[in-house]
């Protein structure tokens, strides 16, 4: 039904409807319309007219039978939510949609839930108790995908992995170091997820419009009884600032571009050219033209999701910057951002959880590019530690690495006469220099890549990921 065929019908479901004469152009309409998206509010805007018709009755301003006359008819309405009735025209938003259906259980004294509040500080409210919600489940997303991680690190993280740096090989590692290097990044984002939730729990409700409600209401048990933290302490501010959901948003974008770090370096490292990795089968797709294929699709989506997510957190920057005081409906934008960056990169966490712990490490390829020139930096540093000024032993080791280069030998392959003509020292303990595990074990430092370091950073890791709640 569009708004002009009834237009009485319409009116009926519309919070607003003394003032106009007619119902608004079929286009206003639609544009205006937030009930496509913003039902997803629903489950928190019944327990807020709960609060809100207990404390109408604490205060005496509606009559305790009718409370409890309107408690039951909330209690129906959340059942028909529940049960997926659908929610369509005729009406605008959630909040038109919740009062025709509680009039449908009670009849008119419906509309006594609105008494002393508006949309501007119940839309405020919902949407900061679902950002507290969904800032939780993503939570608890980061949490599976970190303890993968920490899986697939605890169980074969113990070999030679290669560091690249502007990505030529650069120096030896552990593949536990390197999938705990994404899970660090991960746990700094579920602190940014807490800063933002902290500051979300201030209470818009009672507000009213954003002048401060009418009825004698104690905002500070309001706040109690939702869960928050305390009454916010402006009604403008209160109506107006969505600083709370560019946060949180900014928090999910920050953790999915971190994810766009992993992602890649899942896709170039289950490439064929490094082949250090390989996903399970259930993990890739495949080419409808080339049968050999195996792509990484997910890892690419994911590594995609950080891009669009930058661009839902700087519209709604952007919408946020120059608005006046108080409510202005721009502000009912925020939702569409904050659920389809939710929704994005929820499933963005669940499956990089489910790559990332049925992948299979390839040890022998994590082996071979290890060769003996990334242990250069090794070398160098050895010939440092007997004596040598830091500057000439790199240069010695640099001048060996290009005369391998122009003979075409790996570095270790260079002999005696070879390694004379630049070091004579080095003559007699050449091939002994290349063992990968002392060069591993030599650091031994806080994060560093020995055996024991990275036990460190395991347990550490463990510890971490069981304390957060
Ligand atoms: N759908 C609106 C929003 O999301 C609800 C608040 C409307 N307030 C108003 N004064 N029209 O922001």
């Amino acid at each position: 039904m569009t708004p002009n065929e009834s237009d009485h019908e319409v009116r009926e479901s519309r919070l607003w409807g003394g003032r106009v004469s007619t119902g608004p152009a079929p286009a206003l309409d639609r544009l205006n319309r937030s009930l496509p998206f913003d039902h997803r509010l629903g489950p928190f805007e019944i327990e807020i007219d709960r609060a809100w018709v207990d404390e109408l009755a604490r205060v005496g301003a509606i009559a305790e039978s009718e409370a409890r006359q309107l408690q039951l008819g909330l209690d129906a309405v959340e059942r028909r939510l529940e049960a997926g009735e659908p929610a369509c025209e005729p009406d605008e938003d959630i909040h038109s949609l919740i009062e025709r259906w509680l009039e449908e259980e009670v009849g008119v004294s419906a509309s006594q839930v609105r008494l002393g509040r508006s949309r501007n500080d119940v839309v405020a409210t919902g949407g900061r108790m679902w950002a507290r919600d969904y800032a939780m489940r993503s939570d608890l997303l980061v949490a599976e995908l970190q303890d993968a991680l920490l899986q697939v690190a605890e169980n074969e993280g113990g070999i030679p992995f290669p560091l690249y740096s502007h990505m030529q090989p650069a120096q030896p590692t552990r593949a536990a170091n390197w999938l705990l290097s994404h899970f660090w990044a991960l746990d700094r984002g579920r602190s940014r997820l807490a800063d933002a939730v902290a500051r979300a729990s201030e209470l818009p409700l009672g507000a009213a419009a954003g002048a401060g409600t009418g009825i004698d209401v104690d905002r500070q048990r309001l706040a109690v009884r939702l869960g928050f933290d305390t009454a916010g302490p402006n009604s403008l501010d209160a109506v107006g600032s969505r600083d709370w959901a560019a946060e949180l948003l900014w928090a999910w974008t920050m953790i999915a571009i971190d994810l766009s770090r992993l992602a890649e370096d899942l896709v170039l490292y289950s490439s064929a050219e490094f082949g250090l990795l390989r996903f399970a089968d259930e993990w890739t797709t495949g080419s409808s033209l080339m049968p050999q294929k195996r792509n990484p699709d997910g890892a690419e989506l994911a590594r995609a999701a950080g891009g669009s997510m930058l661009g839902l957190l700087t519209g709604l920057l952007s919408t946020l910057k120059g608005l006046p005081s108080g409510y202005q409906k721009d502000l009912q934008e925020d939702k569409r951002a904050l659920f389809a960056a939710y929704d994005r990169l929820a499933g963005v966490l669940e499956v990089l959880a489910g790559t990332v712990s049925s992948m299979r490490l390839h040890h022998d390829r994590a082996l071979a590019s290890i060769d003996a020139s990334v242990l250069a930096s090794d070398l160098a540093e050895s010939l440092a530690e007997g004596g040598l000024p830091f500057r000439e032993a790199h240069e010695v080791v640099g001048r060996l690495v290009a005369k391998a280069e122009d003979l075409g030998v790996a570095l270790a392959d260079l002999d005696d006469e070879q390694v004379r003509s630049i070091e004579p020292g080095l003559v007699g303990s050449w091939e002994t220099r290349f063992d990968r595990e002392a060069a591993l074990q030599r650091r031994g430092a806080i994060g560093g890549s020995s055996r024991e370091a990275v036990g460190r950073q395991l347990s550490e890791a463990r510890k971490r990921l069981s304390e957060r709640p």
